[in-house]
C-alpha cells in the first residue's frame, strides 16, 4: 500500500477503505508518514468528506492509537461530557459536581487551552494546590469515593490525534466535520465513559458557524459513540456571544462558583442545567422534566457546591478559595473598556474576545507558554444590552502591563454597537440523541 494512492483515491473523491484508513493512521503517528502526505489527505478529506463507515473506520483507528482508559473498576455507568470547544465556556466545573451530587459516576478527562478557546483543567490549577495530573488507580479511586474526579488527559490517550490536529492547526483544515467529529469522539472513546453529552458550540466564537453544519456534527458524533455502543446526546448551544461573563481562568472559576452558590442564574446556569439534565437522562432512564427537577434542587440546595469543594479536596486543592473566591490573587493591571458611542450592543465576536484573553495571558500562544491564571475579562454590559457613551462595557485584567493595550484594540474590534436592539438568538438550538 501506498500513502501516494491513498491521496490520490481521496482527491478523486473516492471512499476509501478500512484498511487504507488503518495504514495512514499508523503509519503516520509512528513517523513513517512524513507531514507533507499527511496534510494533502487531510485537505482532501476537508475538500472532499467522508462517508459514514470511513469515519468510524478513523475514529476508531484514531481512538486504539494510544491508551484506552479502562474504568471497569469504576462502580456503575460512567457519564462524560464535551464541549467542541468555546470562549468563557466554564460548564464541566458546573456540569461534573451537580451531575455527582445526584449519584453519577464522572471520570472527566479535559484537555487545556487550545488556540482562542479556554481548557478545564487550566482553569482548575488556578485553585491554588489543585492537581490535574493523577494515575488511574487514584483517578478510580477517587470517583468511586466522592462520584467525580477531574484531571488532564493522558499523554498518551490518542497520540493520532494529537499529531493530526496539530497538522490541521497549521494546514487550515481544522472546520471539517468528519475530522472534527473523529478527533473528539477518538478522544472520548479512548476515555472510557459510558454515557457522553456532547456540548456543540454554534457561532462565531465556534468551529461550527452556523446551525446546519453544527447539527450534522452533532449527529456524526452521536452516530460514532451509538456505534460503539455508548449512550450519547448532543445538545447545540449558542456560541456567537461568550457564555457567562467571564473570561480567564481564576474569573471563570469565580463565576462558576457563583453559580453554584445559587447567586447567578444566567445563561451560563442554564446551559450547564441543561447538559446536567441530558447527562442524568442517559445515566438514569428518567424523562427530561424529572432529571431536571433534580438538577435544579441539586445546585439550588447547596449540593452540588459541595461536591465541588469535595472534588477540589480530594485533587490536592484548597476548598476555602471557593468559600471565598476573594482569596484569589488579582492581576496586577487592569483596564475598562468605555462604550465609543450610545446604543445597543450588536454583536462580540467570541473568537476575537478569546484572542484578547490569551494576549491578556490567560491562553498560550505556544504549547510552552505559561498561565496567568489572574489574567482575563470581565464583561460588564453584553450582546443586546444597551449602553450610554463613556459607560464600562468589560474590564481587562493581566499582570504584564504591555500586553494591556495590545489586548484592548483586539477587544475593541469585537465589539459592535448599533442603534437597533439586536434579535436574541436562542441559547440552546436543540438536542441530537438516538
Ligand atoms: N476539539 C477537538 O478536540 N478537535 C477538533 O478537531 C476540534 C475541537
Amino acid at each position: 500500500m501506498r500513502m501516494y494512492d491513498i491521496i490520490a483515491k481521496k482527491r478523486d473523491k473516492n471512499i476509501l477503505t478500512k484498511e487504507e484508513i488503518g495504514f495512514f493512521v499508523k503509519g503516520y503517528t509512528c513517523g513513517e508518514i512524513p507531514d507533507y502526505q499527511a496534510a494533502a489527505l487531510l485537505m482532501a478529506i476537508y475538500l472532499n468528506g467522508m462517508n459514514d463507515e470511513e469515519i468510524l473506520f478513523l475514529t476508531d483507528e484514531m481512538a486504539r492509537s494510544g491508551d484506552v482508559v479502562d474504568l471497569s473498576g469504576i462502580d456503575g455507568l460512567t457519564v462524560d461530557k464535551h464541549s467542541t470547544g468555546g470562549v468563557g465556556d466554564k460548564t464541566t466545573l458546573i456540569v461534573i459536581p451537580t451531575v455527582a451530587a445526584l449519584g453519577c459516576k464522572a471520570a472527566k478527562m479535559s484537555g487545556r487551552g487550545l488556540g482562542h478557546t479556554g481548557g478545564t483543567v487550566d482553569k482548575l490549577e488556578s485553585i491554588p494546590g489543585f492537581r490535574a495530573e493523577i494515575s488511574q488507580k487514584e483517578l478510580i479511586d477517587i470517583v468511586n469515593r466522592i462520584g467525580a474526579c477531574m484531571v488532564g488527559q493522558s499523554g498518551n490517550l490518542a497520540p493520532a490525534d494529537k499529531k493530526l490536529y496539530a497538522l490541521r492547526d497549521v494546514t487550515a483544515a481544522v472546520e471539517s466535520i468528519p475530522l472534527i467529529a473523529s478527533s473528539i469522539m477518538s478522544k472520548k472513546l479512548a476515555s472510557g465513559s459510558d454515557c457522553i453529552v456532547l456540548d456543540v458550540k454554534v457561532g462565531s466564537g465556534a468551529f461550527m458557524k452556523d446551525i446546519s453544519k453544527a447539527k450534522k456534527l452533532a449527529e456524526c458524533m452521536v452516530n460514532i459513540a451509538a456505534n460503539a455502543g455508548k449512550k450519547a446526546a448532543a445538545i447545540l448551544t449558542d456560541m456567537d456571544r461568550p457564555l457567562g461573563y467571564s473570561v480567564g481562568n481564576s474569573l471563570e472559576v469565580c463565576e462558576a462558583v457563583g453559580v453554584l452558590k445559587g447567586h447567578e442564574k444566567g445563561d451560563l446556569y442554564e446551559v450547564s442545567a441543561e447538559l446536567s439534565t441530558h447527562i442524568l437522562m442517559l445515566e438514569s432512564g428518567k424523562d427530561h422534566d424529572e432529571c431536571r427537577r433534580l438538577v435544579d434542587e441539586a445546585v439550588s440546595d447547596g449540593r452540588a457546591f459541595e461536591k465541588l469543594k469535595e472534588i477540589v479536596s480530594a485533587q490536592g486543592g484548597d476548598p476555602s478559595f471557593l468559600e471565598d473566591t476573594e482569596k484569589f490573587k488579582k492581576a496586577n493591571f487592569s483596564s475598562q473598556i468605555r462604550a465609543e458611542r450610545s446604543g445597543y450592543i450588536t454583536h462580540i465576536d467570541s473568537e476575537k474576545v478569546g484572542t484578547s484573553s490569551v494576549v491578556l495571558g490567560a491562553g498560550r500562544e505556544k504549547k510552552s507558554d505559561t498561565i496567568d491564571h489572574s489574567a482575563g475579562i470581565i464583561f460588564r454590559r453584553t450582546s443586546g444590552d444597551r449602553v450610554e457613551k463613556g459607560e464600562v462595557i468589560a474590564e481587562l485584567f493581566s499582570n504584564d502591563k504591555e500586553k494591556i493595550n495590545e489586548a484592548r484594540g483586539i477587544f475593541l474590534s469585537a465589539l459592535e454597537i448599533g442603534d437597533e436592539r439586536p434579535e436574541q438568538l436562542p441559547l440552546i438550538f436543540g438536542v441530537v440523541c438516538r
